[in-house]
């Protein structure tokens, strides 16, 4: 597996939120497909806040460093990153609309909110391509390219970013993509 050849040392404890957000969206659909709108709801808010820590780490930290190497990566630069960050966020906020449209209708029978699981498979899709560019050239490269004590300053400075966002001192404010 490619995944392997991947090096570990800077994505690999932060990139398992990714886990963390697969677990808590698969705690959604089940709770969707049992009906329980109520839990469904929790658990995509959760998702939401996860994904809006994450995305603040990468776009105020591990972007702008992956900038200022000025390397040039044919359809990994910075640029890709923000825009599906963009394209995550409108795709959740679709799911987010169709689940409040759904809860108006009371749904009785577990074919209801089929139609919803499926358009949360986009979300999916786009994610799981998302997570395999950034762990393909994002981290990777920065990995290459940062010595020892360039590499402990930039998780030092994702985990305070991180710390912020947690505890709300420090928003996300979403970063619009250049071309
Ligand atoms: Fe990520
Ligand atoms: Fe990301």
């Amino acid at each position: 597996m490619l995944r392997r050849m991947t090096p570990t040392q800077l994505p690999s404890a932060f990139q398992q939120g990714h886990r963390r957000l697969d677990a808590l969206l698969l705690d959604h659909q089940e709770a969707l497909i049992a009906l329980d709108l109520a839990t469904a709801r929790r658990a995509l808010a959760a998702y939401r806040a996860e994904l809006e820590v994450h995305m603040a780490v990468e776009e105020d930290v591990v972007i702008p460093a992956f900038e200022a190497l000025g390397v040039e990566i044919r359809g990994g630069g910075a640029h890709y990153y923000l825009l599906e960050h963009r394209k995550l966020d409108d795709l959740l906020r679709g799911v987010e609309e169709g689940l409040e449209e759904l809860a108006r209708r009371a749904p009785s029978r577990p074919r209801d909110v089929l139609p919803l699981l499926k358009r949360e498979l986009s979300l999916e899709h786009v994610m799981e391509h998302h997570e395999t560019r950034e762990d393909y050239a994002l981290y990777p490269t920065l990995d290459e390219r940062l010595d020892d004590a360039a590499r402990a300053e930039l998780v030092r400075r994702m985990d305070e970013r991180e710390a912020a966002a947690r505890d709300g001192r420090d928003s996300f404010t979403p970063r619009r993509p250049r071309p």
